[in-house]
């Protein structure tokens, strides 16, 4: 079997990718480096240097590969930038995804998993959130990812394609040799972590007046490396359960205060906090039922607990302090 990956060279795309070659997958990654990281795509895999919005990189990425199915991660992800330049977020999530569904006809390619979010849902209404839950984005960029997922089902009508698509809730960890480094870094714990490693004074809190025990807002975190494998199985049950959409997460929410206390414990630092305003965009709660893929995936976590999640991101950010640039 051969796969493309897009955005292969991006935090998750880069664990993805990894796993796919241990298992034995031909991998063409393909991304423009924007967000991404040479370094950070397993040896083994060809990498595309290109954007998935170049009809042209994608005809030649077809014409010379004989890909049986892609895995569709490259997007912007950011929910607050996504807030202040919601162009940016409609142009490369849905626009250039429908360049690569384009591309994938063309080609006789029927087979996608694409890598959509939590933030389809916007507020949701009781936790845990099930797939069937009302859809109500309240930020620029989960309304793409739903965009993007409506567009499916209508190249499955029109053209056959078979897609599962995958909503992450807060991705988090490292595997052993790729993790999270985003510039600017926005995400919590790798900001929490950074100032546990001295780089940064204090970490900033975004809201402590949320409806939420502690006033902090709720996710579910869930390891890049379970998520990495949550793909592999999609593909290769796609063929027998056809289209469909499963939540990753864990079922446990934790709140932003609860997320420092873990990554207090586990680096053994004490971590001041800032409180700042709230961020644009941020849902209060959102926790998953990822019943769905463990019973007709047969997923099962490695790393149900957010202990051992932060401690693996914990050990990856000490072994590469300065992130790619620091890597081998
Ligand atoms: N937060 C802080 N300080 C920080 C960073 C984050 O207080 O330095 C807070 C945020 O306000 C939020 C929580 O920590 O309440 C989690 O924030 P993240 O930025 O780590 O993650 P998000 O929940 O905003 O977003 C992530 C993914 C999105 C996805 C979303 C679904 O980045 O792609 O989860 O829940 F849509």
């Amino acid at each position: 079997m051969k796969v493309l990956v897009t955005g292969a060279a991006g935090y998750i795309g880069s664990v993805v990718t990894e796993l796919l070659v241990k298992e034995g997958i031909a991998v063409v990654g393909v991304d423009n480096l924007s967000q991404g990281h040479r370094q950070a795509v397993a040896p083994g895999a060809a990498l595309v240097e290109g954007d998935v919005g170049d009809a042209s990189c994608l005809g030649r990425i077809f014409s010379g590969h004989a890909i049986d199915a892609v895995l569709h991660l490259a997007a912007n992800s950011i929910v607050e930038s996504s807030m202040t330049d919601p162009a940016l977020y409609f142009r490369n999530n849905v626009t250039h995804g429908i360049n690569l569904l384009d591309a994938m006809t063309r080609n006789g390619v029927k087979r996608l998993v694409f890598s959509s979010s939590a933030a389809v849902y916007g507020e949701p209404a009781s936790v845990p959130v099930t797939e069937e839950a009302a859809m109500a984005p309240v930020n620029a960029y989960g309304e793409t990812k739903l965009m993007f997922e409506r567009i499916l089902k209508w190249f499955e009508r029109a053209h056959g394609l078979k897609h599962i698509s995958l909503r992450y809730f807060n991705a988090a960890g490292a595997s052993e040799n790729y993790g999270e480094v985003h510039s600017p870094e926005t995400h919590l714990v790798p900001n929490i972590l950074k100032v546990a490693l001295g780089k940064g004074g204090a970490i900033r809190l975004f809201g402590d007046d949320y409806p939420t025990l502690d006033g902090t807002c709720v996710r579910d975190y869930i390891h890049v490396s379970d998520i990495a494998r949550a793909h592999i199985l999609a593909l290769r049950h796609i063929d027998r359960v056809g289209s469909s959409v499963y939540n990753m997460g864990n079922g446990n929410g934790f709140s932003v205060k609860e997320v420092i206390g873990v990554c207090r414990k586990v680096s053994g630092h004490p971590l001041p906090v800032e409180v700042h305003p709230r961020r644009a965009g941020d849902p209060p709660v959102l926790v998953a039922s990822a019943e769905k893929i463990r019973r007709e995936l047969g997923w099962r976590p490695d790393y149900p607990g957010l202990e051992d999640i932060v401690r693996t991101a914990w050990e990856w950010h000490r072994k590469y302090p300065e992130g790619y640039s620091g890597a081998a």
